[in-house]
């Protein structure tokens, strides 16, 4: 199963956990950056903020990934003024995918991701959403953050594990239909062929 891990972390939260879940996963990670982040000290809220609620575009570096070419896709970033941060919206605008498994987290200061995750979900119609995960300020409470991290993994790779098996049975149903039918075959032309002896 090909699994990318796509995030955008503006100050390492969402990459810690992004790190964690590609390792755990054996998954490729592909980092968002935009060359019209805010600053980072003094503004960084009110400028950030204001792109992400006005749905302002953001200049993508170079995606060297496609995620086309995955099985499944996990994808995170952080709550921006309670939305998606510019840089992951634009990837969810200009990368756009269907038909795959995914799953989504998120980190923010006050640990309530829910209508940004809602948001995300919504940018990901046409794809089935296996599981969600919220941190809260994972990198001041790394213990907390990597068993809630580890907790999303095992659900998502237990969640692969019994597609596979399923994938598996249908193969072998498929199997068996094919050998009663040459089976049947058979017999009808051994049948045919004493008949004709007679
Ligand atoms: C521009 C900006 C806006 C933010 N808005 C929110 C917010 O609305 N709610 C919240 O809980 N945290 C908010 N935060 C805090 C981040 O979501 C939080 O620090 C998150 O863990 C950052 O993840 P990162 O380190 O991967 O960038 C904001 C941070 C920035 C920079």
């Amino acid at each position: 199963m090909k699994t990318l891990v796509v995030y955008y972390s503006f100050e390492g939260n969402c990459e810690f956990a992004a790190k964690i879940i590609a390792r755990r996963l054996g998954a490729d990670l592909l980092q968002l950056k935009a060359g019209n982040e805010p600053p980072s000290g003094f503004g960084k809220h009110l400028i950030g903020g204001r792109a992400a609620l006005r749905g302002e575009k953001a200049i993508l570096y170079r995606i060297n990934k496609n995620p086309e070419s995955y099985d499944v896709v996990i994808i995170g970033g952080p709550v921006w003024a309670g939305t998606i941060a510019p840089a992951l919206r634009e990837f969810m605008i200009s990368y756009p995918f269907e038909k795959k498994r995914t799953a989504i987290f998120a980190s923010s200061a006050s640990g309530n991701a829910s209508s940004m995750l809602k948001r995300l979900k919504t940018m990901l119609a046409g794809n089935e959403v296996l599981s969600e995960l919220s941190l809260k300020k994972p990198l001041r409470h790394r213990e907390q953050a990597e068993e809630q991290i580890n907790e999303f993994c095992d659900g998502l790779l237990s969640a692969f594990s019994v597609s596979e098996e399923a994938a598996v049975m249908r193969a072998g149903e498929a199997a068996e239909e094919m050998v009663k039918a040459v089976e049947g075959e058979l017999a009808s032309m051994v049948a045919e062929e004493l008949r004709k002896r007679k």
